[in-house]
């Protein structure tokens, strides 16, 4: 770590803490106001419930040591009594209040966070790694919740306090005080030097978390290619340097704030002995108004109020942590969705017109364009095919017909509407994908499929599941989830799940990424005449390795490299003699 001259250090309250502090403000409590001013009037009373024990204390040694009535000294003990049975009301009271309000805060901080990440683009997805999206919505939000709930609340009654019995000592003994609090400047300094190195190690100790957790996600659902590999000991090096950069980060940072007692514990020696050396010449020497009970009260006091201090400083310190945590969760509303709708959206389309790509320019990357001018008319109601060799961009024009993704320049339309002046939910509720990558849950195979239609009938499912020929499963399976992201299952099987998910969600547009690849030739014969059904009236869009499958389609688009070289029905190609009949010489062997 570097460690900067004083002026150059970036200060521990920057301009961007300050907006971030006011942002969790105004969102998530500012509501809740009146209740904060209610807590802050019970606060109030704990710290007078204090002073007044100090006054008691201070005339019941009096009574004391200038043998007073019994009868009085008993009176002062029933009113400590109930001022303390006072203050552990509130004490009480203000935890009910504070623990609401917090978890309100965070729940409400949570809930617009989901919200923000829902609407994120695919793409934001695809360059983020879980493990940050995960620390983000559970561990960070907790933490801060946490100690807004508990932290602000307390450091407001050590203030409160702080200031409510070092008034009344200072009133007492103005001299004495101030020279007990010649210690400060030295309690000041080390808190501050804390706190910076605390905020800059609790940065690099939450990076180092989220990379652990990510490795976490990476190797666990990963586990079937790293056991075949053997990798099982390059997973562990992995994790085990993460959670060894955990435990160097968090050991700092807690080694930095372990300076905190110490000092505090040699400035309270220091005041003690200033108190009681100090104050006990004041009452020898009788030029000092000053007597025993003043004295001892006064030592009470400075008790009272050390406590609360040291408590105070340390709030300052993990304040800096908390407000590193705040900045990350923050950063997330820096991510802007790419993908948005024209105001004046529309919401119906003719979704049997053709679908049209016109000179379609497009990249993932800016250093890789992929499509450049690209132009292709899928014919409404009719089946259309796309090959290509791998990586050719055919899943690509899937995405972009969805608007996974937007094209940087020409347009797409359907039916004549350009998709960029649809609502994005009415265009992708015209779709039924069976995608190239499948996604399963871990649920029941009937819940997987009807997640595509929570609506539909029970008999409309299993009409799909027929369909689909994985209705035999679901009464083999029954309810039982098929593991996390459909590990108890084959490929065939969850691709079949994939197929029944169109079926059931029965929308206009048919997607059909390599739907089949994964089944055996009598599966795919079979569920080939149901799928042939399922295409009658809608506009279809086949991708295909097997040549074979896609015989029949109505035109056939080839592409390479983005490019498209060549389109037409299958015996029109293979009488061009050109790419596509060079694929099907190969395929055919
Ligand atoms: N999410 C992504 N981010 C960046 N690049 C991508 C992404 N998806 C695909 N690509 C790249 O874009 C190109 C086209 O990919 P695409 O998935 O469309 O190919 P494909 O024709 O469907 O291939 P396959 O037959 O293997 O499924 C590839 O070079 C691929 O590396
Ligand atoms: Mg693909």
């Amino acid at each position: 770590m570097t460690t900067d001259s004083p002026k150059t250090r970036s200060p521990i309250y920057s301009a961007a803490d300050r907006d971030n502090m006011r942002w969790f403000w105004t969102h998530y409590l500012r509501s809740k106001s009146p209740w904060l001013g209610l807590v802050l009037v019970m606060i109030l009373i704990q710290g007078l419930v204090y002073q007044q024990f100090l006054a008691m204390t201070e005339s019941g040694l009096r009574l004391i040591f200038e043998s007073g009535a019994i009868a009085d000294l008993i009176e002062v003990c029933v009113v400590v009594f109930f001022l303390f049975a006072i203050r552990g009301l509130m004490s009480y009271l203000v935890p009910r209040l504070t623990v609401w309000i917090s978890n309100d805060a965070i729940y409400q901080m949570r809930r617009d966070l989901i919200g923000h990440l829902m609407a994120l683009d695919l793409a934001y997805f695809e360059r983020t790694k879980s493990g940050e999206i995960i620390q983000r919505l559970v561990t960070q939000t907790q933490q801060l919740g946490v100690f807004v709930g508990q932290g602000i609340a307390n450091a407001v009654r050590d203030a409160v306090t702080v200031v409510i019995v070092s008034g009344y000592l200072i009133y007492k003994n103005p001299i004495l005080f101030t020279a007990a609090v010649v210690v400060l400047p030295f309690i000041i300094w080390v808190m501050n030097y804390v706190s910076e190195r605390v905020k800059q190690a609790q940065g690099a100790a939450e990076h180092a978390l989220g990379e652990y957790i990510n490795g976490i996600e990476e190797t666990v659902s990963g586990m079937r290619t790293v056991k075949i590999a053997r990798q099982e000991p390059v997973e562990e090096t992995r994790l085990m340097k993460g959670t060894a950069a955990i435990r160097d980060m968090m050991t700092r940072v807690q080694i930095t704030q372990a300076l905190v007692m110490p000092s505090i514990d040699l400035s309270s020696a220091f005041v003690y002995v200033l108190v009681i050396g100090g104050g006990g010449y004041m009452v020898l020497d009788p030029a000092f108004d000053v007597d025993g009970a003043g004295i001892i009260t006064f030592l009470l006091g400075m008790v009272m109020v050390f406590d609360p201090a040291r408590l105070l400083a340390k709030f300052f310190g993990d304040l800096q942590s908390q407000l590193v945590l705040l900045d990350r969760v923050r950063s997330l509303y820096h991510e802007h969705p790419s993908i948005d709708e024209a105001p004046d959206a529309a919401e119906d389309f003719d979704t049997g017109g053709d679908i049209v790509l016109r000179d379609v320019r497009f990249a993932y990357s800016p250093d890789h364009p992929l499509f450049d001018g690209l132009n292709m008319t899928f014919e409404g109601e009719k089946v259309s095919a796309i090959v290509g060799a791998t990586g050719s961009g055919k899943t690509t024009v899937l995405s972009l017909l969805a608007r996974l993704y937007d094209v940087q320049d020409g347009e797409i339309t359907i039916g004549g509407t350009p998709i960029s002046k649809l609502k994005v939910d009415s265009l992708r509720a015209a779709f039924s994908v069976v995608a190239q990558d499948i996604v399963i849950f871990n649920n029941s195979i009937w819940e997987n499929i009807r997640y595509v239609n929570p609506q539909a009938s029970e008999a409309a499912i299993w009409e799909a599941a027929e369909n689909a020929e994985i209705a035999d499963l679901i009464r083999a399976r029954g309810d039982a989830p098929v593991g996390p992201k459909g590990a108890q299952l084959s490929g065939g099987q969850k691709q079949r799940i994939a197929i029944a998910r169109a079926f059931l969600s029965d929308a206009p547009i048919l997607l059909l990424d390599e739907a089949t690849s994964a089944l055996d030739q009598a599966t795919e014969a079979r569920i080939k005449s149901a799928l042939t059904r399922l295409t009658r009236g809608r506009t279809t869009i086949v991708v295909a390795h097997r040549l074979s499958s896609i015989a029949d389609a109505d035109r056939i688009f080839v592409l390479e490299a983005g490019r498209l070289v060549e389109q037409g029905r299958h015996d029109e190609l293979l009488a061009r003699g050109g790419l596509y009949a060079q694929l099907q010489k190969v395929q055919s062997g």
